[in-house]
């Protein structure tokens, strides 16, 4: 062991040296053009370095003086927090010191944070606080190609920001594929910036074009100057192969599983990833995977299944990052996550389900569900580019040939499809009341406007004028949970149960995460249950297993192993709790805590009849417009009648009977559309808290 070299055990994860990435060469001129120009637009493949290189090329050159910071946006809360670990990691330094990230409920970043990774949400709502988001000098708008609802909503905001402070904020759009000149067209449009001459240590133009690199193109806006410029970052790219079903399959992830094994059984070495569509099917295939690859030859090498998900904790995510053991094929297994937003090294195979659950918000019935839809084909390319990062490649297409020629160029902007009311709630708090001329970049569909300016009224957060009602239109807008839950937190006071109703807030936000069991364990995972279920609905069965977790249980691991509880899941809970509750706190309202602090009343026992009606109330005046009748079939639907709703197997109201129901959310698996967290509610109650809703139709 003596000339084992220490330090060269410790490289190995730390990566090929970030000169190598193709963005490298492009240094010099990138930090040239966002010297001089407001706008720059940075189109890469995905694997370029554009994400983790930028940033640090902006501290190193000096835009982090005077305190200030730049800002990355992320659609995603995955890539958010994976690429600030990448980053702090690179830099040597803490995660949450001179890098951190910022995502809802989770803040890692301190007064000596230069690098900020943040959702784009959480940059709108950080403008409530700040409206020219000033502690910034640049922010880059990252995977803008995904056209995310907050993305679009963000470059609006962004482009009245940059036209009041015109010198000092330069603004990066970066983007994986090529549509940068909407972009610039957008920042164009009615508007010129005249920058001052550049600072001292800017990079002139003779070094940029001594470097003979980048060939930027500038767009003039039809009033003035360029106001930016698009730099095109060329990555190698190894050509990828791509193979078609010759007749379509009814099972995807059976055959997505098929292939893996083929894959592994004649292929070269190299790891797969596979494109699903959302957790369900996830860990079904990783389950199928594990089982069939136990049943391999012993002596062959092993597959690695490892999922990929927005659900995961941080550290789950990072598995799939992690070199695999010798002798291991990794596979992951992916919801459109690693389509551009994270990069994973090593990957060869690609095999694309050609599916991805997208947000469909239908007017008629005010529901948005996500939706298993067929991607688009620059989803498709951009997914089977994935294979040929590192060296040529294969991409299987679970579809034919046929289909994948009847596939959308690009996929719908999520504005143009979404629920607006969170959106527009936002731009009425940060005085942008004229929705209709906001300047989006691409116009949403006047009716799904007025579906949500509708909603927005009738609970009670725009008056007449469609003006934010004070304090409550302000309060809703400020707190981090959706319309309706806002609505249900602010008038939980009048109805004696603010705090179990933060309890709720804080179970549903977790997006059913919150039972757990391994293989084999179906049955007692039910029958735990059980235990905390009650006959009014899914609300006050989490309400009763977060009370006899913080109580009974002492927030302890062994009160949710014994109980088939994730006990992450339900921290998190605790955690996300606490924060509402300050919020709260902070608009001048007190939380009695009375009854959760009382170990007598824990499961079963929510305060009986009167205030299990109260709680039921209270979740009627938010979520009045998720109501659904049942039908004698057992399923539902809802108010406007079309929809066939049926409740979710993990849903208390599978198999039983309810009139009238509430419910928080809505998702869609094999065609049908399933409630999830569903509670009994009174048909009266409908009218006696929204009247206007229920007039309107
Ligand atoms: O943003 P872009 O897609 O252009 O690339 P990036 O995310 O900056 O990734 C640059 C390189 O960093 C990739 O080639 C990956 O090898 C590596 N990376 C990683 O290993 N782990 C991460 N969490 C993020 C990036
Ligand atoms: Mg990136």
């Amino acid at each position: 062991m003596a000339d084992f070299d220490i330090s060269a055990t410790f490289i190995p994860s730390l990566h090929k040296p970030a000169s190598l990435l193709p963005i490298a060469r492009h240094r010099q001129s990138l930090l040239y053009l966002i010297e001089t120009n407001p706008v720059t637009i940075v189109i890469g493949h995905t694997g370029s370095g554009k994400t983790t290189q930028i940033p640090q090329y902006l501290e190193q050159a000096g835009w982090c003086g005077d305190g200030k910071v730049i800002a990355v946006t992320q659609p995603r809360r995955v890539a958010a927090t994976t690429v600030a670990i990448r980053v702090a990691e690179e830099m040597g330094c803490k995660l949450g010191e001179e890098v951190g990230y910022s995502i809802r409920f989770e803040d890692v970043t301190s007064g000596k944070t230069r690098i900020k990774f943040l959702t784009d949400g959480l940059l709108l709502r950080e403008a409530l606080v700040d409206p020219l988001l000033s502690r910034y000098s640049v922010i880059m708008v990252d995977e803008a190609h995904e056209r995310s609802l907050s993305t679009d909503v963000l470059l609006g905001v962004l482009k009245k920001i940059l036209k009041r402070r015109p010198n000092d904020l330069r603004i990066i759009i970066s983007s994986a594929t090529l549509q940068a000149e909407d972009f610039l067209r957008f920042f164009g449009r009615d508007m010129t910036v005249q920058l001052k001459p550049a600072a001292p240590d800017a990079v002139t133009l003779d070094e940029l074009i001594s470097q003979g690199g980048a060939n930027p193109k500038s767009v003039d806006s039809t009033l003035g100057g360029p106001v930016g410029q698009i730099i095109s970052i060329e990555g190698r790219m190894f050509p990828v192969d791509i193979l078609y079903l010759e007749a379509p399959t009814e099972d995807y992830v059976e055959k997505a599983v098929q292939t893996v094994f083929d894959i592994h059984t004649q292929e070269l070495d190299g790891d797969i990833l596979v494109f699903l569509t959302g957790r369900e099917e996830i860990d079904t295939a990783v389950q199928a995977i594990s089982e069939r690859a136990a049943a391999l030859h012993p002596r062959a090498q092993t597959l690695m299944p490892l999922p990929l998900y927005a659900g995961l904790s941080t550290e789950q995510q990072m598995y799939v990052f992690e070199e695999a053991p010798e002798n291991t094929r990794k596979v992951i297994l992916s919801t459109n996550i690693a389509e551009a937003s994270v990069t994973i090294d090593g990957i060869v195979y690609v095999i694309d389900s050609g599916f991805a659950k997208l947000r469909a918000f239908n007017p008629l019935t005010g529901i948005e569900t996500l939706t298993s839809t067929p991607v688009s084909k620059a989803s498709a390319t951009q997914r089977a580019g994935r294979a040929g990062r590192t060296r040529p490649g294969k991409c299987y297409r679970l579809y034919t040939e046929a289909s994948y020629q009847l596939l959308e160029e690009a996929t719908v902007p999520e504005v143009q499809r979404s629920n607006l009311a969170p959106a527009i709630l936002q731009l009425k708090a940060l005085g942008i009341d004229n929705i209709v001329r906001f300047d989006f970049i691409t116009s949403p569909p006047s009716e799904l406007i007025t579906r949500a300016l509708e909603l927005l009224y009738s609970l009670g957060a725009l008056d007449d004028y469609a003006k934010l009602t004070r304090p409550l239109g302000i309060r809703m807008a400020e707190l981090a949970v959706e319309p309706m839950m806002a609505k249900t937190l602010l008038s939980a006071p009048s109805f004696g149960c603010l705090s179990e109703i933060l309890s709720i807030a804080a179970m549903t936000s977790l997006g059913g995460n919150i039972w757990f069991h391994h293989d084999g364990e179906k049955k007692k995972m039910e029958s735990a249950r059980r235990k905390f279920a009650v006959e009014e609905g899914d609300h006050i069965t989490l309400l009763n297993v977060y009370q006899a977790f913080v109580t009974k249980g002492k927030k302890e691991a062994r009160f949710c192993h014994d109980n088939y509880l994730n006990f992450k899941a339900l921290t998190r809970a605790v955690s996300i709790r606490a924060q509402l509750k300050r919020y709260i706190e902070r608009f001048g309202i007190s939380v009695d805590e009375a009854l959760s602090s009382n170990p007598n009343k824990h499961v079963l026992a929510v305060g009986g009849p009167d205030k299990s009606e109260q709680i039921r109330r209270c979740l009627t005046t938010g979520y009045f417009a998720h109501a659904a009748k049942m039908q004698p079939d057992g399923t539902f639907r809802n108010v406007a009648g079309g929809t066939v709703l049926h409740a979710h197997p993990s849903s208390l109201m599978f198999n039983r009977k309810a009139d009238w129901v509430v419910f928080h959310e809505v998702m869609e698996t094999g065609g049908k559309t399933y409630i999830r967290d569903a509670s009994r509610i009174e048909k009266g109650w409908l009218v006696e808290y929204a009247p206007e809703f229920y007039k309107i139709r």
